[in-house]
């Protein structure tokens, strides 16, 4: 086995209450990639198709990821990589993520798979790090693990996957503006109140607790966010309407997908998701925004192999 061609899925990190911490993989949106084991040393971009991305391996994620990989590894070779964007990049739905585990995840494969899915998350985060300023895990973790996934600590990094309840669907639409997450990660606050923070953990762990035990209520009620939506909001056009429709067409909650502009709501069941889907969409037709709608299963696999 020389080359892989795989499929990369899109994530949603934060989920409004777990900045940072939280995140899950999706399963009808994602980018394609093909990885090569070369004879020669190095990581080499040989094509990029989809997205205007330099291919510079030290400026690309996918490239400074697999660098990251190939630091640790007692390979003696290399590896070239093809990526095919369909997830567009600064759109909140983890492109970065989706390039930079790619990347790693089949070159672990093709070595026969020396690192565990902990590490591998350690080396896509560096992807993140170019790609953000910052090594967040919230995108890369459930690209790598597969449903959702919890960041209990980054120092040391422990990831905990989450249970992903089997009628639960993910409705994101994407406005066709461009938000970099760095200069959306710039804008927040440095601190919360005690107050916040007591609102915020409490809903995380509902969250949490309703996603374990099938409650969908309880994932509803947690689907809060008092600390960074308020704030990032104000980027996106039409988010309140999106929401106040998307909650009144039956979803359980809604919020900001990563850090925006895509927007995400979760239904139960996907007839639910598709109505949700086009309440988000009449807003955005209303005030003349272009935007993509995804309508997806949570993707409890995570990165996989296609021919
Ligand atoms: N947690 C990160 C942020 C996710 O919100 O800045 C970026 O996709």
């Amino acid at each position: 086995m020389e080359e892989l061609k795989i499929f990369c899925p899109a994530t949603i990190a934060n989920i409004s209450c777990g900045f940072d911490v939280l995140g899950v993989a999706l399963d009808s949106v994602g980018d394609e990639m093909i990885i090569r084991k070369v004879a020669h040393k190095g990581i080499r971009i040989t094509k990029l198709e989809g997205q205007d991305l330099p291919m510079e391996t030290d400026k690309n994620v996918a490239g400074v990821a697999g660098l990251a990989f190939l630091a640790e590894s007692d390979f003696d070779g290399g590896f070239e990589i093809e990526i095919y964007k369909k997830i567009k990049a600064g759109s909140g739905i983890g492109s970065s993520a989706a390039s930079s585990t790619g990347a790693v995840w089949a070159m672990n494969r093709l070595l026969g798979n020396p690192f565990p899915t902990s590490k591998l998350v350690e080396f896509a985060m560096e992807g993140e790090r170019l790609a953000s300023g910052v090594a967040h895990a919230d995108n890369v973790a459930p690209a790598l693990f597969g449903g959702f996934t919890l960041v209990r600590s980054y120092e040391p990094l422990d990831i905990i996957p989450i249970a992903s309840p089997s009628e639960l669907f993910a409705t994101v639409i994407h406005p066709q503006i461009e938000i970099k997450t760095s200069d959306s990660r710039k804008i927040l606050k440095a601190h919360i109140t005690l107050k916040e923070g007591i609102k915020q953990w409490g809903n995380l762990g509902g969250l949490i607790a309703g996603l374990f035990t099938e409650d969908y209520d309880l994932i509803g009620r947690s689907l809060e966010d008092h600390i960074v939506e308020p704030i990032r909001s104000i980027l996106i056009p039409g988010f309140q309407d999106v929401k106040k429709g998307a909650l009144a067409s039956g979803a359980l909650g809604c919020g900001i997908s990563g850090s925006g502009p895509s927007i995400f709501a979760f239904s139960r069941g996907a007839e639910t998701a598709k109505k949700v889907g086009d309440s988000m969409m009449a807003v955005y037709e209303k005030i003349g925004i272009d935007h993509d709608i995804h309508i997806s299963k949570i993707n409890t696999e995570g990165i996989r192999i296609i021919n």
